[in-house]
């Protein structure tokens, strides 16, 4: 039997709440679809950090190494200054393991209501490639004259050639394989680069180029669209049924996502993969919401958005089946039990939705 080792690190705030039930429906597809789960927890995060000051040692960054994938909850407290557990922590691990793929299926579940007036489940299906290395997020930068009047802060937009094109390429064979041609919602697999080439012309002119000559000489038959980054929030609103695969720079995937996110129904439904797609590769699943403090141990955080991203964990690990399973039971929960899908709000706690979509993984 295959056993998948994982790293499961539940973070702060709502996170164990939330890695509780996806490992509960993890360990359900496992029985049913014959795989054993080899779970190793790690206590990374704020209860760590102020404990030890540890965020995440080089020790510890080569235990993760050894695993097949990370299950991450979520991380961040506001004991904590900003920024610290962001770039030491969750950050470090997204570089230290070349993830250069962050995958964020924006996907409207049956039962699940969107603030988008007239939009439901076929209008709501499309998929943000966001380049996860590079970009703002690189670090490039710095502050001279601090604290004077003359100080000065630059944080620098960096991309090579060589991230570009492992990006564009990523999200070019994901449309070959999940857009809407291939899976059948429409005529043609597209995908749209989202820039601002018309301010940024440094950059996104070595995107566009990038995206063009290698969209001309090797996909021939996926079509390709292009949408300023500010435009994309418009059309995410009015007309998402336009959009099949979107691929896009860190920072401006990041803020499209959150939007995005919200038309699904919200974080609670959220999910996203770090991905490293080279062969033995690391890579880390974790839901794109945060760890909603206010709603910590209170039983009523929407566990959906970890346990979907457990699924796309097993999608990238082969098991596809179970994953299958998984989403099917989530929709199944959405479109059947839940009353909303925002904290507080589902008519059930976190652990009875976590029942329901393991008994329906079981069944
Ligand atoms: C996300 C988060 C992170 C990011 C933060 C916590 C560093 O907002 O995963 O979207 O900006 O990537
Ligand atoms: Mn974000």
């Amino acid at each position: 039997m295959t056993t998948l080792n994982i790293a499961a690190i539940p973070g702060d705030g709502t996170g164990p709440e939330v890695m509780t039930e996806a490992v509960k429906v993890l360990q359900a597809a496992g029985s049913k679809f014959d795989f054993k789960l080899g779970l190793t927890e790690y206590d990374l995060g704020g209860h760590r950090y102020h404990r030890t000051g540890e965020t995440c040692s080089d020790e510890t960054l080569e235990e993760l190494r050894g695993h097949d994938a990370i299950l991450l909850a979520a991380i961040g407290d506001p004991s904590i200054p900003p920024g610290i557990l962001e770039r030491e922590l969750l950050l470090k691990i997204r570089f230290a393991f070349d993830q250069y793929i962050n995958l964020r299926p924006v996907r409207l579940f049956p039962g699940v209501p969107t603030p988008l007036k007239d939009k439901g489940p076929d209008e709501i299906n499309y998929t943000v490639v966001r380049e996860n290395t590079g970009g703002l997020y690189t670090g490039v930068g710095g502050i001279s004259m601090k604290g004077t009047p003359h100080e000065v802060a630059s944080q620098t937009m960096v991309y090579s050639r060589h991230q570009v094109e492992r990006c564009l390429r990523y999200a070019f064979e994901y449309a070959k394989h999940h857009g809407k041609k291939a899976t059948g919602r429409g005529e043609e697999n597209t995908v749209a680069l989202v820039g601002k080439t018309n301010v940024l012309t440094y950059v996104f002119d070595l995107w566009e180029r990038a995206f063009h000559e290698i969209g001309k000489a090797d996909y021939p038959n996926i079509k390709r669209d292009y949408y300023h980054v500010d435009a994309v929030c418009i059309y995410a609103v009015q007309s998402p049924e336009w959009f099949d695969v979107l691929v896009t720079s860190n920072m401006f995937g990041d803020i499209i996502t959150d939007l995005a996110a919200t038309t699904q129904g919200g974080m609670g439904l959220a999910a996203g993969g770090n991905i490293n797609p080279d062969p033995g590769g690391v890579s880390m699943f974790e839901p794109i919401g945060g760890t909603a403090p206010n709603f910590t141990g209170m039983n009523v955080i929407n566990p959906l958005a970890c346990i979907s991203s457990g699924a796309m964990m097993l999608t990238h690990l082969g098991q596809t089946a179970a994953a299958k399973a998984i989403e099917d039971a989530v929709i199944f929960v959405t479109a059947n039990k839940l009353k909303g899908t925002c904290a507080g709000e589902m008519g059930y706690s976190t652990s009875e939705v976590g029942d329901m979509v393991a008994e329906k993984v079981a069944s």
